[in-house]
């Protein structure tokens, strides 16, 4: 069986599709098999593993609502050995309004990675879209465990009740009782500065929440990532960047 995990914040640019790129490139370098869900419209995760959206003819969105379409008939092999993308395309914002009047509605992604998916991937990681709406709700019924990616910056905490509500509800209502929060993850992180020290310590008190050790800071080598197509730990392997991500793979190993 392989560990699902959600990448996961309402908040746009936060990192969540940076590290779900970058979490994959780790654990694949240590010989796990990856499968990397796209759940965003905007199609990032699928276009930062290299691909490019107009050549691809059917989405996670055709696995989501038509039946017959399984999640192997979308999957596509990336440039990195170990990684393969179910991926998405900007019909997946019309998908979660036909979702919506869907009997079982929050629980299309789940099924559709029953069985095959589970059996032949050592993880797969699931990148959120940057709402609370069925999609995300989606990822968090199918998921294990999730990593929130907070951007320690201005504001960056505003809405995280919101997102911890919404987990708090897919467990208490029987969608998904064992769903934990693997940890919260500082994003553009500088703790050089009073502000990056300020938002941490603030963080620290947002609940009894993991906060993982490895933090990201901000650096180009991931602003520029989106245009190499691969993992960080592929194109700039002795970065500090790489070095960040792979010691969050241990981590997230470690944590079970
Ligand atoms: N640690 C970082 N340092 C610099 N730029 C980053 C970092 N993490 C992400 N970025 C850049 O910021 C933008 C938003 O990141 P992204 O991962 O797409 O966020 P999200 O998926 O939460 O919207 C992207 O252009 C990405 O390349
Ligand atoms: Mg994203």
């Amino acid at each position: 069986m392989s560990r699902v995990i959600a990448i996961a914040n309402q908040k746009g640019g936060v990192g969540k599709t940076t590290t779900a790129i970058n979490l994959a490139g780790s654990l694949a370098e240590n010989g796990n098999r990856l499968l990397c869900v796209d759940m965003d419209a905007q199609a990032n995760l699928t276009v930062g593993l290299g691909l490019n959206p107009r050549t691809i003819e059917r989405s996670i969105a055709n696995v989501l609502i038509e039946p017959g379409v399984t999640i192997r008939d979308v999957i596509v092999p990336t440039q990195t050995v170990g990684i393969d993308v179910a991926p998405s395309d900007i019909d997946l914002s019309a998908t979660e309004n036909t979702l919506f009047s869907a009997i079982g509605r929050e629980y299309a992604l789940r099924e559709a990675l029953q069985g095959w998916a589970h059996e032949n991937y050592d993880f797969i990681l699931i990148d959120c879209p940057p709402t609370l709406g069925l999609l995300t709700i989606n990822a968090l019924v199918a998921a294990d465990s999730v990593i929130i990616p907070v951007q320690t910056q201005y504001y960056a905490l505003k809405g995280f009740n919101a997102l911890v509500n919404v987990i708090d509800q897919v467990r208490s209502r029987g969608l998904n009782p064992d769903l934990r929060i693997l940890g919260l993850l500082p994003t553009f992180f500088d703790g050089r500065t009073l502000l990056g020290r300020d938002m941490l310590e603030e963080l620290k008190s947002m609940g009894d929440h993991h906060i993982f050790q490895n933090m990201v800071k901000q650096t180009v080598r991931l602003g520029e990532a989106p245009l190499v197509g691969r993992p960080v730990t592929e194109y700039a392997t002795n970065s500090e960047a790489a070095r960040v991500y792979r010691g969050l793979a241990r981590e997230v190993i470690e944590l079970g």
